[in-house]
């Protein structure tokens, strides 16, 4: 039976078959230990009867300080979230619902944290991913031009059970800011690229 636990620091280096794959955002192991030490609960593998890793989903809990929500007595309020950093099942473990099933998880530990929404950011032509996203109820909240290096994106977001009005779907003042930075921000990391290129050639 396949089984899911929390994300320890040994698989780091187990796990290179999945997270070496199409569409996988890897991350450097800074990353990992300061979200698995930040919320262990919301980092799980999924474990295969042979022990294998098939799956993973990295993800944390935290504070939207950018946005305001009008909370239930009608006071503003920075919003409290789930944020998935990473999600990836072994490409001979596809389509027998592990993906939905490690989603499931997250979204019900960050309910009971009383989080507003889920929110994830994905490659515009991963198809696949925005499926299953869909699937489970997200909406795209913002296109996100050139976010990645080579390719545009969207912010997916999910309301969750707090947020009857779904208020974590507005907000589109602060996105206007985002938006510009997002663009500027990759200006300049194409231009840090573009000059790493032109001295590597001098090398
Ligand atoms: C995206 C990914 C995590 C999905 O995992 P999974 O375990 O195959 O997903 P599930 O089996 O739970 O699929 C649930 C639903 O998502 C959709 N879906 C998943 N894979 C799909 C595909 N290749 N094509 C179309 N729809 C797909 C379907 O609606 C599917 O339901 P169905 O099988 O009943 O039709 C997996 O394909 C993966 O690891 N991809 C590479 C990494 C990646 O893209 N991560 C996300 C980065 S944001």
């Amino acid at each position: 039976m396949t089984t899911l636990r929390g994300l320890v620091a040994d698989d780091l280096f187990k796990f290179n078959s999945i997270v070496f794959e199409d569409f996988v955002e890897g991350y450097d192991i800074r990353f990992y230990l300061s979200k698995m030490t930040k919320n262990p609960a919301l980092c799980q593998v999924a474990v295969a009867p042979d022990g294998r890793l098939i799956g993973v989903l990295v993800g944390t809990h935290d504070v939207n300080k950018n946005e305001k929500i009008q909370n239930e007595n009608g006071s503003d309020l920075h919003p409290t979230y789930g944020h998935i950093s990473m999600l990836a099942v072994a490409s001979d473990y596809r389509r027998l619902g592990l993906g939905t099933c490690l989603m499931g998880h997250f979204t019900e530990i960050v309910e009971r944290y009383s989080a507003w929404y889920v929110d994830l950011f994905v490659r515009q032509s991963n198809v696949s991913a925005i499926q299953l996203y869909k699937s489970l109820g997200f909406v795209e909240y913002r296109f996100l031009p050139m976010y990645y290096i080579d390719e545009n994106g969207f912010e997916l977001r999910m309301p969750l059970s707090r947020d009857v009005e779904r208020m974590s779907l507005k907000g589109f003042s602060t996105n206007v800011y985002y938006f510009v930075y997002q663009v500027l921000l990759n200006l300049i990391k194409q231009c840090l690229e573009y000059l790493k290129g032109r001295l590597s050639w001098y090398d």
